[in-house]
């Protein structure tokens, strides 16, 4: 699988992401700041089609700086692998990019004064297609929705579809999840292919996306 693009953008967005990073790993705008051992502004290629957005970083991510380093993590790249993806290929990242105490919900204030860097790596990255990794980031796109009712299904964002799924760290601890985890990530080569024939036919004529979309 093609899963990764070129384009005279391709270094712009590696230093928008950059500096994205800078300004994150200091960053002083909401509390979180205060209980942070590093803030983890996200990782992976600019050029990446794919970009994975989480809730938070949970200790092992806090130690680290990385993105999904611990259990979830590990499941994660396993859900990658089985799609036929690999974790270099994506970009990773959360909703607010510093730990909440004791892995608690992030709060609303929270979430909105960080939501300008996640905004700002999806516009340098302009990914085709965003899966969205438990509530926080789901209700991004997808306000008043129940997971358990959409996940799994691509909804188009512009030019991208956007895939709610499960949180891995929940579906890892409820058994019931996990085959709808693994089957909802099993659908990512075929969903970068539909991004793909869309934007051949939308070029070509105008075939009402609501139409095209009916095959999932
Ligand atoms: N859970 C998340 O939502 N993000 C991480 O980075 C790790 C665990
Ligand atoms: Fe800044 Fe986001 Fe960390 Fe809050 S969570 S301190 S807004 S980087």
């Amino acid at each position: 699988m093609d899963a990764e693009r070129d384009g005279p953008a391709a270094g712009d967005a590696e230093s928008k992401l950059a500096e994205v990073a800078a300004e994150v790993r200091v960053c002083p705008k909401c509390e979180l700041c205060r209980t942070r051992t590093h803030a983890v502004p996200g990782e992976g290629p600019a050029d990446a089609r794919i970009m994975l957005i989480g809730e938070g970083p949970g200790w092992h991510e806090d130690q680290q700086g990385r993105p999904f380093v611990g259990n979830a993590g590990k499941f994660l790249n396993e859900l990658l692998g089985r799609a036929g993806v690999s974790r270099e290929q994506v970009f990773i990242t959360n909703v607010v990019k510093c730990r909440p105490p004791g892995n608690r919900d992030p709060m609303p204030d929270e979430i909105a004064a960080c939501s300008e860097y996640l905004e700002r790596q999806i516009a340098a990255i302009d990914p085709d297609v965003i899966v969205t990794l438990g509530r926080f980031s789901m209700a991004r796109w997808f306000p008043g929705e129940r997971i358990s009712k959409i996940h799994g299904q691509p909804k188009r964002d512009g030019r991208r579809l956007v895939v709610p799924m499960y949180h891995p760290a929940a579906a890892l601890h409820q058994g019931s999840l996990r085959g709808a985890i693994e089957e909802d990530f099993s659908k990512l080569p075929k969903i970068l292919g539909e991004v793909d024939r869309l934007r051949e036919s939308e070029a070509a004529r105008e075939v009402p996306l609501s139409e095209q979309m009916k095959m999932f």
